[in-house]
């Protein structure tokens, strides 16, 4: 395998010679060959390679045909040469898409020189049902009790097709999770489908491809219905069935024949269910019980006697909430081995899977029939050793299955995950071996776009526990925490951790797709529920920093992959939340009772402790600083799309709250009432002070920082902007003395605890191992977690200098306690690359900048003359460089440079 991926390499560096450029790597609407597109002109984009230096694209030639030969009589659009350096999201302008079909499309570039590249390899599109009349099909909805939890449901048809397939496509959705199988085989490979939206008014529903599993002839279809977050338990109080108590299934069937015929098969009265499969219990917190003696042999395949079965029933939805697959489906990523088996003092008998992770457990395990084996699952061990779910609250997370006896059974659960790292296994029959437990890892399925790793192994850890942090709650929706009774879209956390997020994986279409939900749950009266899809319903409402993810995400979305249509479709939503706000506010600017969770999670001292301050931050003061952040998010939103009233506006109400904010919280002296980390960190972060102020308050905020010797006291809220600035105000060294600080409270603290995940507090075990109070104790909560996109962009220097990196900025600020520090950074554009490294005082810094983009490039602390790049002096090789303050700044095109100089540090180890 590695043997042939190498060869591809060296072909297409081969390709990339020959030509000097060459496009790859094409996608459509964040997607590669996505199925089920229908949006009417759908975006297209692709990278290039460039064996030469200072590759822009001059030009552009799109064709689109309904094969991938590109035939004439098969040509649906050419664009012909387009003068354009649009290689990002450009829209299809063709004739209107045909619903349901397959559509080839390909990409030839020119360069500054009006060379041309080769045309690139074919990709594809599909489009989905584009109008709600292509829904032929019928809820089918089989017998069942809808009064409890119920035993997973199954439903089955068997069908005939007389000609040859050439092509069969499967529509699929569903109240409930489904699976679907097509003559005993599962169909594809997407999990806890049909995923989680605000169902009422956002279905969506998923294609595949079936030619495959179809027969000429006789054939079967079936499926399992579990409960999912449609009909089971949501929240941590006794909360079932909030969009639905039915389980049913609609699903229809594409063919075409070989002779050009086209037929279509829809659920319908003719299927039918049964409610006595061998999953017993099925629920997202409580696990799975199964039950293999009650398996039916053979249900979903031909010739199976459903004589006992029930016919389904009908039943009538207003299908209008049907919308296409927005997002990437939630896949098995990768498959752990326990790192040890051991029996606890107690004699519990445990896997360590060495990792805090999220999905499930596949078991191997021979005993005998009727045998039960439970598998409970922890993300820690108590002081002595002893398996711990006291966090996991109300959630049970345990998996009960009863074997059939005989050889060898394979099981894993379906409708369910756990978030552990430990699984105890009681009533395990025989000797259990690393073999006989898999942890199987389950998240959406997000390219993993970003890597940092440094000389600090502890900060390496730190950035490894950021990323599985991400992996555990990425799941469909950006989740609080995976493992106890809520796994909930908590707003306020997904607002702290989307830019980190979007460096580690390409995280577009997860949230494309979640914010409309959040637009779709959003109250009329434009405030944004705590969760999103909002299971709370009555019990929420907004509290600021939470429902500011409302326009913090749009706008760092935008940013990163300079998606305008995001801005567009969000736009209402960001604007019906300040509305909401401005209301609140009033007159006096100041949003009083805005902030219900308050800087949550902030540094309390220990009990022990009289003399240390707490992290408090006064709430009014923090939605003050929200509401001016956001409408001015919302005034940028505006500029970007010619909105050039609310621009103003907008604009006008952040100066406003911004005097307001002064007036009420800002001493003549600089001092920010209540004189919190947080407080200052909010303040200078969203720009509310006079520019004299600015250094009194970065002064006061340092002078905090050292009095708890070099230790952080901010929760939620202002840990993700904390260091970014100290940087912004040439306080960069005590972003390190954080970074790098190893007590409580700090990041590093629980990295020398042992973790493998972001916990959810800064202390959730205790130096003398006890653990923080179980009511509120996730040790997989990805929050703090917000520190990853300051080591990306300012240790490693990666930072945006137009949307979607079309300009970027490389400016690393290195710090001597770390020799090496290097990033990468797969954009839209292609990779993006910074690494230093300090060697005997000298200076080496490698920098990529993707074909197509261009960057300025920051030396840190040399002059012009000092450097050397690739061996020859900065003006041989660049037309534009300057000496900025103490640093070096060069604009360059797209290429890979090493820059070379010795290094002098003034202050200690730091540099100046
Ligand atoms: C969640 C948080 C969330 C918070 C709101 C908690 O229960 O786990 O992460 O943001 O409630 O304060």
């Amino acid at each position: 395998m590695k043997l042939i991926s190498l060869a591809f390499f060296f072909l297409f560096c081969i390709a990339v010679r020959a030509q000097n450029f060459m496009v790859y790597d094409l996608s459509c609407e964040h997607k590669t060959n996505p199925m089920g597109i229908v949006e009417l002109q759908p975006r297209l984009s692709w990278k290039i390679k460039s064996s030469e230096r200072d590759m822009l694209q001059s030009a552009y030639q799109l064709r689109l045909a309904s094969d991938d030969k590109f035939s004439k009589k098969n040509m649906v659009w050419e664009s012909g040469k387009t003068s354009s350096d649009e290689s990002v999201l450009v829209s299809y302008k063709g004739p209107a898409l045909q619903t349901a079909k397959r559509y080839y499309w390909q990409v030839k570039v020119w360069n500054g020189k009006n060379k041309e590249s080769a045309w690139s390899r074919p990709a594809f599109f599909e489009t989905g049902l584009i109008g709600l009349n292509d829904w032929k099909a019928q809820w089918i909805e089989p017998v069942q009790d809808t009064t409890r939890h119920i035993p997973a449901l199954m439903v089955r048809k068997e069908f005939s097709l007389q000609k040859k397939i050439a092509s069969a496509r499967l529509y699929v959705t569903s109240h409930g999770f489904y699976e679907f199988y097509i003559n005993g085989q599962r169909v594809g490979d997407y999990l806890l489908t049909p995923g989680w939206t605000s169902y009422q008014k956002r279905l969506q529903y998923q294609v595949y491809d079936i030619t495959g599993l179809l027969n000429q002839g006789k054939n079967a279809a079936g499926a399992m219905l579990g409960d999912g977050w449609y009909r089971g338990s949501l929240g941590w109080v006794v909360n079932w069935g909030i969009w639905g108590k039915k389980l049913g299934l609609l699903g229809q069937v594409h063919i075409r024949y070989t002779d050009g015929t086209e037929e279509l098969l829809i659920t319908d009265n003719t299927w039918k269910g049964t409610q006595e499969g061998p999953i017993v219990a099925n629920g997202i917190y409580d696990g799975e019980q199964y039950d293999a003696t009650k398996e039916i042999p053979n249900w979903n395949k031909i010739g199976f006697d459903d004589a006992s079965w029930k016919s389904v029933q009908v039943a009538t939805y207003d299908n209008s909430n049907l919308i296409a697959m927005e997002t990437v489906p939630v896949r098995k990523i990768k498959e752990l081995t326990p790192v040890k088996i051991f029996r606890t003092p107690k004699g519990t008998l445990v896997a360590d899977m060495g990792q805090n992770m999220v999905g499930w457990v596949r078991l191997k395990v021979k005993g005998n029939a009727g045998q039960t084996i439970t598998v409970r699952h922890a993300e820690v061990l108590d002081k002595f050793g002893e398996f711990y779910t006291k966090n996991l609250r109300g959630a049970s997370a345990s998996l009960h299955y009863t074997l059939k006896g005989g050889e060898t059974e394979t099981y894993e659960p379906r409708f369910t995950f756990m978030g552990f790292r430990y699984v105890a296994l009681d009533s395990f029959p025989g000797e259990l071996s690393p073999s006989s437990i898999t942890g199987i890892v389950v998240h959406s399925d997000m390219p993993v776009n970003g890597t940092f790793a440094c000389s600090d192994s502890l900060v390496n850890q730190l950035q490894h526990n950021i990323e599985w942090g991400q992996r555990g709650n990425f799941l469909d929706v950006p989740t609080d925490c995976p493992q106890r009774d809520e796994r909930l879209g908590w707003t306020g956390d997904a607002q702290a951790f989307c830019r980190t997020a979007a460096f580690n994986m390409d995280v577009s279409a997860f949230f494309t797709k979640w914010l409309k939900d959040l637009a779709a749950d959003q109250y009329p009266d434009g405030q944004v529920p705590f969760v999103i899809p909002d299971v709370l319903k009555n019990n929420s409402g907004t509290s600021a920093g939470w429902g500011d993810v409302s326009t913090i995400a749009p706008w760092t979305m935008y940013q990163v992959y300079g998606d305008k249509k995001i801005l567009e479709t969000q736009y209402p939503s960001m604007k019906a939340y300040v509305e909401y706000i401005r209301k609140k506010a009033g007159d006096s600017s100041i949003w009083k009772g805005g902030s219900v969770f308050g800087d949550w999670l902030y540094y309390k001292p220990r009990m022990e402790s009289h003399t240390e301050p707490d992290g408090y931050t006064n709430p009014d003061m923090i939605a003050t600083a929200f509401y001016a952040y956001s409408a001015k998010l919302l005034s940028q939103a505006a500029a970007v799309l010619n909105k050039t009233e609310d621009e103003k506006s907008y604009q006008g109400v952040f100066e406003k709250v911004k005097e307001a904010f002064n007036k009420n919280y800002v001493t003549s002296e600089g001092r920010i009432f209540s004189d919190s980390q947080t407080g200052y960190v909010l303040a200078l972060m969203f720009d509310l002070l006079p520019q004299a102020m600015q250094p009194k308050a970065t002064a006061y905020l340092t002078e905090d920082i050292k009095r708890r010797r070099n230790h952080l006291s901010t929760g939620f809220l202002g840990t993700p902007y904390l260091c970014h600035v100290l940087s912004q105000h040439g306080q960069t060294p005590v972003a390190y003395d954080l970074l790098l600080q190893q007590s409580f409270p700090s990041w590093l603290y629980p990295v020398k605890m042992g973790a493998t995940t972001i916990w959810e507090r800064w202390d959730g075990q205790k130096t003398d191992s006890t653990f923080q109070d179980a009511g509120m104790n996730s040790f997989n909560h990805y929050a703090y977690g917000a520190i990853g996109d300051w080591m990306y962009r300012v240790v490693a220097g990666i930072e945006i200098g137009k949307p979607g990196y079309k300009h970027i900025l490389i400016q690393p600020q290195p710090d001597k306690r770390i020799s090496f520090a290097k990033a990468s950074y797969e954009s839209s554009y292609g990779t993006i690359a910074s690494g230093w490294e300090i060697k005997d005082n000298n200076f080496v810094f490698s920098v990529t900048v993707p074909a197509n983009t261009t960057a300025t490039v920051q030396l840190p602390n040399t002059e012009t003359e000092k450097v050397k790049e690739s061996g020859k002096s900065l003006q041989a090789v660049f037309k534009d460089v300057k000496q900025v303050g103490k640093n070096v700044q060069i604009e360059l095109g797209s290429g890979t440079y090493i820059f070379e100089y010795s290094l002098s540090f003034t202050e200690k180890n730091l540099l100046p």
